[in-house]
This record gives structure tokens, sequence and C-alpha cells, in this order.
């Protein structure tokens, strides 16, 4: 190695590998390859068989795809379930009215009758990774552009079909490292999933918002369910028939604690990351894009919390939607912080000099590589005034105001419409009800409706003229607020839900148009159609050629860096992410202790403070220091955080010790880390987890459903 190539790797290494143990969202397959032995070297006890194997039982069999978006791990053989609070907080939101409050109370099964099932809840158990990149690239040496994608389609699509079992599977394949390889997932869904327990939010989300990305943190953020299996252990809707399932494994529970240095691994369904974004893509986020998402949502996060504030019913209506506003909200702000701490533009650009002198040692390097950092630039000076306005219109329009999201849902060619069969119709009204009473379900006409009038305002007053439709332009001239309100959000049939449904169950052609005439759906359809011909098309196309340059960097940076392990962005599939219990110094003078306590949550106790208001149990067990065995030495723990590399997704993933046994619930990052979806900071990135101590004895005390524990398989 020359000169030049040793000082190249002295750097590549710094820039990546400086945070060695801890960062980094690995695939579970190539672990004995890039990190057994570092793992073992940290303390862990196991092997890479222990973790993922297909031909024995392995930890990859108790980690489930909870829901949508997050992570759940299996905790009996009986198929008993532990996730987060905030993962279970909609399917706890449904079953909770006025009168049975279980967002405000809880909720505790004392017996399997009485768990509650719930339609559109799913675990998914993931079968097999196989790297599949050689077939999906199969044929396509010769393709170029739109011939190209279309091949690697429907190559995707038939290794789809082939794995699926005849539809017994959930069959996906996903590109890792930006589409320089493809893997194949098959999940088996099971559908029937039922409620145990659920703390009350005064515990579930203590600290709410406010401590919300925080550390300390003292939320007991778990809600515990039963995945249920026909007689045959195989998946099945939800039955009276239906049985617990019976996991190949699950996770035995270490009430022995945790402490520093300790090795800690997270297994789990990281979301998405950015960690190759180029300098010019770290610029957008920390200059544009999230200045200008945080600001049209902190308008409507005040507007949601006047009415929540005001109004019980509303509290509840909006309880989910609040907290997934706000959440992103938060984490964008943190994240601006923690770029700019971090310098990470100009790192960026470092690494991008570094990059260039390593592509012009080399003809052939040169004519592959040569126009990247340059078309880098290129199409991100395209995209600036496009993504403003691409954001402005997700964040106020489309994704904003609940009103505008019910008016999506209607048919906009009547001649379409017109030519649809009897059935198809029918089928789609049906469908249409169903969702227009789910919407009115969590609506609340006099928020949503400033919601509407003030984002409209926003959006109007900050967008430049060519993304706004002239006729809509005129309006927000001529009416002030109060007549947004009352000659457009008022006279809409579109914020009733009675008249609306009568009309969708006949939904003929006089009906459809009668709609097409409501002030509501005509402002929202004029947006719409302005933003499809001046912004989508530009904004995707611009995107598109970004994807494919991102593709080319990372195959530059995966062969510039060969001899060193990377990872390839979270993409909601399985990672390994291992690290250490350890605390941190957030700013100068201020040193953070690893654990926290009860009795920092009866520090925060305030009455009067909805978020931090405990409930007198807990408070009765603290004085009485009733903590069963669960205790270490005289106080009761609650969190811990460890040098653990996680992102959204992972909440709920099992934390395990080197032994491989649960000592921890994932569920947040502390606000200092929160850039490390795009730079990884191995001094402040800290994942939170919830002490397994602290949930026993939410079961057990708090509860009176030490019951599941009996289920359990606890070990000191
Ligand atoms: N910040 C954690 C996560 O990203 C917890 C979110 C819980 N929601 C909330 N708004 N407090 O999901
Ligand atoms: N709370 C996040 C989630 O729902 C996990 C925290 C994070 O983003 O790291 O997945």
């Amino acid at each position: 190695m020359n000169m030049k190539r040793n000082l190249l790797f002295a750097f590549v290494l710094l820039f990546f590998l400086s945070a060695q143990a801890k960062e980094g969202m690995w695939v579970p397959t190539l672990l004995d390859k890039y990190n057994m032995d570092e793992m073992q070297q940290m303390g862990f006890k196991l092997t890479a068989e222990d973790i993922y194997s297909i031909n024995q039982n392995s930890m990859k069999d108790a980690v489930v795809i909870f829901g949508k978006g997050c992570t759940g791990e299996l905790i009996s053989n009986e198929g008993l379930l532990l996730t987060n609070h905030h993962c279970g907080l909609s399917v706890i939101q449904s079953h909770s009215s006025i009168e049975h409050d279980y967002l405000t109370d809880g909720f505790w099964a004392m017996s399997k009758e009485e768990e509650l099932p719930n339609p559109d809840l799913t675990a998914k158990f993931l079968q097999e990774m196989i790297d599949v990149t050689d077939s999906v690239m199969l044929g396509t040496d010769d393709l170029k552009g739109e011939k190209l994608l279309d091949k690697i389609q429907d190559n995707i699509f038939s290794i789809q079909i082939a794995a699926s079992d005849s539809g017994k599977l959930e069959a996906v394949v996903k590109p890792l490292f930006h589409g320089n390889q493809y893997f194949l997932y098959t999940y088996k869904v099971y559908r029937d999933v039922r409620l145990v327990g659920a703390p009350p939010s005064a515990i579930g989300k203590f600290g709410g918002d406010t401590d919300n990305w925080m550390w300390p943190r003292h939320t007991g953020d778990f809600s515990i369910f039963r995945v249920y299996a026909d007689k045959n252990n195989e998946p099945a809707g939800y039955s009276e028939d239906n049985v617990p399932y019976q996991p190949k494994k699950f996770f035995p529970i270490s009430i022995g604690g945790i402490k520093p240095d300790d090795f800690i691994m997270i297994m789990g369904y990281p979301g998405s990351t950015d960690q190759y974004l180029p300098s010019h893509g770290v610029d957008l986020i920390v200059n544009q894009s999230n200045p200008d998402k945080v600001k049209i949502r902190t308008k409507k996060l005040e507007v949601l919390e006047k009415h929540m504030n005001a109004d019980p019913e509303v509290r509840i209506k909006y309880a989910s939607k609040y907290a997934r506003t706000s959440n992103s909200w938060k984490r964008w702000q943190g994240e601006i912080k923690g770029l700019k701490r971090m310098n990470a533009i100009e790192r960026k650009q470092d690494f991008e000099e570094k990059f260039k002198v390593w592509y012009s040692s080399n003809d052939s390097l040169q004519q592959r590589y040569g126009n990247v950092l340059s078309n880098f630039e290129k199409f991100y000076m395209d995209l600036y005034a496009f993504n403003r306005a691409y954001n402005y219109y997700e964040e106020a329009i489309f994704g904003g105001t609940d009103i505008f999201k019910l008016a999506a849902m209607f048919p906009r060619r009547t001649k379409a419409w017109g030519k649809l069969g009897e059935s198809h119709r029918t089928y789609f009204s049906e469908a249409l009800l169903e969702s227009i009473s789910d919407h009115f379900e969590d609506y609340d006409l006099e928020t949503d409706e400033e919601v509407f009038v003030e984002l409209l305002r926003l959006f109007h007053n900050d967008l430049s003229r060519s993304f706004l439709p002239e006729g809509f332009i005129e309006t927000m001239q001529k009416f002030d607020n109060e007549k947004l309100r009352t000659r457009i959000y008022r006279k809409s049939v579109l914020a009733n839900e009675e008249k609306l449904s009568e009309m969708v169950r006949k939904l003929n052609m006089k009906n459809l148009k009668k709609i097409h005439k409501d002030p509501v759906f005509k402002l929202y359809n004029e947006l719409r159609g302005h933003y499809m011909r001046n912004v989508d098309v530009v904004y995707h196309g611009v995107k598109g050629e970004l994807e494919k340059v991102q593709q080319l960097y990372m195959e530059g940076i995966q062969s510039m860096m060969e001899d060193e392990k990377l990872y390839p962005d979270a993409n909601f599939t399985l990672r390994v992410a291992y690290g250490k219990v350890e605390g941190y110094k957030p700013r100068d003078a201020v040193s953070y202790k690893h654990f926290t306590t009860l009795k920092g949550i009866m520090k925060k106790d305030d009455p009067t403070v909805y978020d931090y208001n405990v409930p007198q149990k807990l408070r009765d067990l603290y004085k009485e220091k009733d903590y069963g065995t669960y205790q270490e030495e005289d106080y009761m723990p609650v969190a811990f955080i460890a040098s653990v590399h996680t992102t959204g997704g992972n909440s709920g993933s099992p934390a395990i010790n080197a032994d491989g046994e649960l000592v921890g619930l994932n569920f947040d990052r502390c606000w200092e880390g929160t850039m490390s979806d795009i730079m990884f900071d191995p001094d402040q990135c800290r994942n939170i987890m919830l002490d397994v101590r602290y949930v026993l004895f939410i079961i057990d005390k708090f509860a009176g459903a030490g019951y599941l524990i009996d289920e359990m398989q606890l070990v000191d």
C-alpha cells in the first residue's frame, strides 16, 4: 500500500469506524463475517447461530414486526408479546371511551377470556432472509434506464411470488446499500393478536411529549399482547377457537440487572437511516427541510394542544395523532442541533474530498465515479425550490388537515367512475363508508377546522406564488380566517358525517357531482392539481436522478472501503446492533448516569401537570418500598441507556444481555444523539431502554397481574 492509500484508510477508519463497537445496524446473516469477534470481545457469550439460524431455533424466532412500524418480542411459551406503550397506543385508544378510558386508567386482562382482539393488528415472524442479488439482476446486463428498472421489477415480482408458498408467506424483496444488493425476506403473519395489558398513560407515557427524546427518562413505555394461532399453531384470523401461539423461541428474562460496561444487543426492525448522504443532502436537511417541517408542525401542535386541553373527549380522540405529529417534530429539531454540533456538512465534504482523491488515482475509477459529486451538486440544486414546495404540500395540505385526507378518498373523475360496473361501485362505496366512519371516530370539527385555517394561511404566506394555484391565491386574499371557516369549512359536506354517509351510501353520478362542487373538495382538488403539474413531476424526477447517483456513490464507497466493514442503511428489516451500558456527558460540566429510578419519578410528581401526575397506587408502593424481588439494592430501577445504534422502528426491540436474556425494552434515543440516522456520534448517541424489572414490578405490584409473570421464565 502506498502512502496516499495508507493515509486515506486512516481517515476512512476515523470517519466511519471511530464508533467501532457501537455504530451500525448489522445484517443478522453476516454477523459471523463482520461482528462476532468484536461482540464476543465485548462480552457476548453466545454465537451467531444463537441469534439467527435456519437450522435451529434462534432469537430471530422470538423477535417480530409488531403492527405497522414497531418491533415486539415473545416472552412466554404461550405467545405473550412485549412491546412499547406507544406502539400499542392506537390499539389501546381504539378500545377506549369516556366510560372505559384505558388510556387514562390502564387495562389488564385478568384471564385469557378478558383479552381484547384487534382486527387489524399483526405480528410477523421472519422465516428466512436470503441474498437474491444475482436473481434480481438476472438478464439486466445490457439494459439501461426504464428497461433496466422494469426488468428488475419483473424479477423481484417473480422472486416474491415463488417465495410466497402460494400465499402462505409474505415475501418481500428489499434493496440494501441503495440498490447494490437485494435480500428476500419471508414472514409468517399472525393475525390474531390480543391486548393483554397496558399501564395507565401516567406510567406508560409518563413525561409525555415533554420528556420525549430526552434523558434522564422515566417513561414506563410498555404494553403486553398475546399472539393466537389455530389448532396447528398456524396463523388464523380472530376466532374463539384459536389458542395461544407456541413460539419456537422466547426470551428468558433476567432480573439480575445491568451495570456500566455490560454488553447490550438490540435486535429489531430499524426503519430508515441515511448514513451515506452527501454533504449537499445534509445541507438540505439542516437548512431547509427540517426547519420548514418544524415550523408547520409547531402551528398544528399549538392548535391540537389547545383543543385537547379544553375537552377530555378531544384528548382521547387526538392522543395518537398528537403523539405522531409531535414525535418527528421534536426529533427534527434535535437532528438539526446534532448535525450542526458535529459539523456534519464539513465532515461529509472532507469525505467527498477523499473520495475524489481515491477515484482520481485510476482511469477506470475516474471513468465510473468522476461525475458522482458534480451530479450531486447539480441535482441537489435543482431540487432546492421543489423540495420546499413538496414539504409544504405534504405537511400542510395532504398530511396536515384531516378534512383534506377525507377529500382525497373520493374519485376525482366522473367519467371513469361512470364506466365502473355496478358491483365495483358498490364495493367502492362500502369501503369508502368504512373509511368515513374511521375518520369521524377520531375527529373533532372545531379542532380540525382551526388546523385547516391556520395551515392554509401558513402555506399561502410562505410558498412562492408559482407553487400556488391562482384561484387559491385569490381566495386567500379575499377571505380572512373567519371567512375561511364559515364560507369553506362549515359549508362542506365533508364535515358532516351523517349527510356524507347518506350520500356515499348512494354514490351515484348525481351525488358524486355534488361532492365535486363541495367547497373543501374543490379547494383540495385545485391544490392537488397544481401540485401534480408543478411540483410532483419535477420533484420526483430529480429524486429519481439522485437515487441513481446515490447508488453509484454507494458502490464507490463500498469499493473504496472494501477492506472495511460497512453496514447498509436501515430499511425496516431485521438488524442487530450492539454496544455497552454507559452514561454520557451532554455538555460541559454535566454528566449523565446510565440509569434512572422510581425516586426520580416521585421527584417529577406534580398532580397539576398532565404529563407528571403520578398514580396514587405508585406513590403508595414507593412509600412502602413494596418492590417485590425486582429492586436493586434499596431502589427501584426504571430506565437505562447504552451506546447502541438504533432508530425509529426499533421501538419495542428486546435489549439482550451477554447471555441472551432480556434485560430491557428499547423505546427511544437521547436528545443529543437524535442525528444518528445521518451521523453517529459515539460520545453522544445513546438508546433508551426500560429496565425489564420495572416492567415486572408494574405488572405484578401495580396492576396485580402476577399470573402473567408465572408464564415467564425469570433468571437471576
Ligand atoms: N421518541 C420515541 C419514538 O420515536 C417515542 C415516541 C412516543 N411518542 C411520543 N410522542 N411521545 O418513537
Ligand atoms: N421511539 C422510536 C420508535 O418508535 C425508537 C426511538 C428511535 O427512533 O430511536 O421506533
